[in-house]
Parts: structure tokens; sequence; C-alpha cells
């Protein structure tokens, strides 16, 4: 078929590649000019694994294109997926839609032939109603233009594998024919036996919002057992394991430590609980605002623990943060427990410098008074603290012998529980982690 794609960020870049992939002919469109000639040229605006061959590839082949022009993607396109950001609002909880309502204002004028536009943005249950309303209202294809509602669940690091092998897909409707576009579009995960849940629009949004509550409140939940294991002296992660093997529990997102933070957890259950106030149902989703608290509370102990280590004082001590992006495979920034972190020390008079293996660019710009390293070792060099704040593969790959001749002192606190406490302590070091003895 022949598709646009709105919006190539972390999602709609991935997206329009793995669309051309499977075989659609596919035109990216994005309002900023930098990225669509980037993407053009094969070169993603972000890191996220393989996407660069992934874009190679596809470009390759004349499938996928980029540009900036609604009016051609109105033009090109049979179906049109919306993959613009919804960010929590500046000045309260909720999302901020402008970005989905503009691309459908935008872009609903200029539907002069029968088409379907999916919305694949996270948004407040109730969008997609309205944004039907709108689009048959301002279309001049009117009722030939249907909207259908296919929430995204990709994990950032793991986006293309998401994409192409998702574990469901979801999709909310108001006719057959919105059903038969979308077995269309994905043909080859349904022949390789993806379950599809065809439902209502309202159902399609609260399935998205709903599996990332449920997610943030496993990590919560683990959260809050290491808080109760570090005032008893028992180990969070042998918990973990113990649960996790009962299969009504699971082991998955068990891992307690910092807690989560990027584009979609944070935002997306505080837009969740603020839509919940607004249907007059905000007691049903009261804990969510626990699940954040324990999230934020992870943050504060790390500066706590970094206290304790050295003493007391943060003041002048030199601190390796090791890591800005929210989660390892990623250069993403958005709401980093990481970068949080090494803020917050900084404010106490610490001499901070982060390293990270890809975000620092991304971090630098959020962040302009912290100093960046362009190597770990620059970072560890004569620090009196290690933090390790997010667990990409080249920090639980440190040899703590050859860590200890840089640093001033052996002390490293493991905000992720992705290093051996034993092998480090024989080596000589203190070690902390989070929920452990
Ligand atoms: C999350 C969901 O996992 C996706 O299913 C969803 O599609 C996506 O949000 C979205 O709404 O777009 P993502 O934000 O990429 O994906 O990252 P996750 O892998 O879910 O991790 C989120 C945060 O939780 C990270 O900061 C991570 O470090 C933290 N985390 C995860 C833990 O602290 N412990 C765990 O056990 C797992």
């Amino acid at each position: 078929m022949k598709i646009t794609v709105i919006g190539t960020g972390y999602l709609g870049a991935v997206h329009a590649a793995c669309m051309a992939r499977i075989g659609h002919e596919v035109l990216g469109v994005d309002s900023n000019p930098d990225r669509v000639s980037a993407l053009a040229a094969g070169k993603p605006p972000f890191f996220e694994p393989g996407l660069d061959d992934l874009l190679s590839e596809t470009l390759a082949t004349g499938r996928l294109r980029f540009s900036s022009s609604l009016a051609e993607a109105a033009e090109f396109g049979e179906a049109h997926f919306l993959c613009v950001g919804t960010p929590q609002s500046t000045t309260s909880n909720a999302a901020d839609l402008r970005y989905v309502k503009a691309a459908v204002s935008d872009l609903a004028p200029r539907l002069t032939r029968p088409c379907t536009v999916i919305g694949k943005s996270t948004v407040p249950v109730g969008t997609a109603q309205q944004l039907a309303e709108r689009l048959r209202a301002s279309a001049p294809a009117g009722d030939q233009v249907q909207l259908v509602w296919n929430p995204e669940f990709l994990r950032e690091g793991f986006a293309i594998a998401d994409t192409l092998e998702p574990d469901r897909i979801v999709i909310g409707t108001e006719s057959p024919a919105g059903i038969a576009v979308m077995r269309e579009l994905y043909e080859p995960m349904l022949a390789a036996g993806t379950p599809f849940i065809s439902t209502d629009f309202a159902t399609a949004e609260l399935v998205k919002v709903a599996a990332n509550a449920f997610l943030a409140t496993k990590i919560s939940f683990i959260n809050a057992m290491a808080e109760v294991c570090e005032a008893t002296g028992a180990d969070v992660t042998q918990l973990a394991e113990a649960i996790g093997h009962d299969d009504r529990i699971g082991s998955k997102f068990l891992r307690a430590g910092l807690g989560f933070g990027g584009g979609c957890l944070p935002k997306d259950i505080r837009a969740f609980m603020a839509r919940a106030g607004e249907l007059r149902v905000d007691q049903a989703l009261t804990f969510l605002r626990e699940v954040d608290e324990i999230n934020l509370r992870r943050r504060r102990h790390a500066v706590d623990l970094a206290r304790i280590c050295l003493d007391g004082h943060l003041a002048g001590r030199r601190i390796a943060c090791l890591g800005a992006a929210f989660k390892p495979n990623s250069d993403d920034v958005r709401d980093s427990p990481a970068l949080d972190v090494a803020a917050a020390l900084q404010v106490e008079g610490a001499n901070v410098r982060v390293y990270d293996p890809k975000a620092a660019e991304a971090g630098a710009r959020d962040y302009p008074t912290l100093g960046f390293t362009a190597t770990l070792d620059e970072a560890l060099e004569q620090a009196d603290l290690i933090m390790v704040l997010t667990e990409w593969e080249e920090f639980r790959a440190m040899d703590p012998t050859d860590v200890g001749r840089i640093v001033k002192r052996p002390a490293i606190i493991d905000a992720r529980n992705c290093l051996d406490p034993q092998l480090w302590r024989e080596a000589g070091w203190h070690y902390r982690g989070f929920g452990r003895p």
C-alpha cells in the first residue's frame, strides 16, 4: 500500500522504515527539515540499534522517501499513520495534544480521496472520537476518510524487532472497513500468528495506557520491596528472582534500582491520572500517584547514598556518573533518572563528570551546566565515587582492578544492580547496590 508516516521521531522513523521493509511504499513526513534531510540520507537523527542499516536498506529499494510536505503526503497516501509526540503539558500532568491536533487539522483539508488515518500516538481516552469527527467535518472526502486507532508498544532499544514482530496488534475502529485496511497493512505479522485485537476507539486508547501503567506499577512494586529490603538487610535481586518463578508474577520488569524514566512511562501515568480526574474516576487511579512517588524517591535515595558514601559531604567531591540515557541502547534523555541524579549532585556542590556511550550530546543539550566526558576513563579519573546510573554493557564489563588504578577512592554505587557485588568487594571496593545488603 501507499502509506505516509507523519512525525519521524523515535516511533515514526522506525515505523516508516519497518513498513517499507515489509513491502509498502512509504513517505515519512516531518515538519523539521533537518530531520527530513538526515533521514533521506540514511542517517537516523537518534540512536536506535539497527536503524541505520534498515534505513539504508529500505531507502535503496526506492520504497522509502522522506518529505516535509503534508500536501505531498495527502496526495500520496492511501493510509496515513500519525506518529507525532504527546509530551506532558508544561503546565499540568495532562498530555499536550497540540501536535496530534495540528497534524489532523493540517492534513484533513487536503484529503480529497478515500483514505484511512491511523493514530499511533499515545492519547487520553476520548481523543480518537473527537479526531474522527474533526476529520469527517473538514476533509473534502468526508465520510470516505476513516480513522483507526492503533497504539504502539515498541520499546526503545528493541524498536525494530518490536515493530516487525509485535506481541499483539490492537486496533480501535468504527467500521469493518477499518479492520480490512489494518489486516492488509500488517499482513506479514498476521501471517506469522500475531494476535489481532479489534475493538472500539476507547478500549484501544486505554489498552496502551493500561499497559504502561501496569509496567510502571511493576517497577515501583519491586522498588518498594527494595526499600523494605534495605531496612532489613534482605536482597531484592534474590527476592525478585524468587517471586518471578511464579508464572502469575513473571520475572520481567522486576529489576529494582533507579526506577523508570523516558518519554513514555512517567508522562503516560501522569496523563492517565489527569484524564481519570476529568472523567471523575480519579479514585480508580490514585495508586498511580504512589507509583510515581516511589519512582521519584529512588532518585533522591541515590543522592542520599552518595552523601553517606562520601561521609556526609558532597561539596567539592569528584563523582563519576556513568550513564545519561534513561536506559541502555538508547540516546533518549527525556526524564532520565541518571541525569536527574547527576544534576542533583551538582546542585549540592559535587564535581560531577558524566559519561554515556551514546547520550552525551542529548544530555549536554538538556543539561548545559553538567560536565560530560568523551571517554569512560576521563569520567573515572581521580573520582571519589562512581555511580552507575544506566546499565550500559560498557559499565557492566568494567574490571574492578583496572578501574581501581584510575579512581581516587574505590567506592561505587550500583544504582541499577547490574554489577557483581562479590567481584567488586573482593577487589577492595566499597560497593553499594539498591535494595541489597
Ligand atoms: C515503554 C514500554 O515498555 C513500551 O511497551 C511502550 O511502547 C513504550 O514505553 C511507549 O509507550 O512508547 P520504553 O520507554 O522504551 O518502553 O522503555 P522500557 O524498556 O519500558 O523502560 C522504561 C524505564 O523503566 C527505563 O528507565 C528502565 O530503566 C526502567 N526499568 C525497566 C526498570 O527500572 N526496571 C525494570 O525492570 C524495567
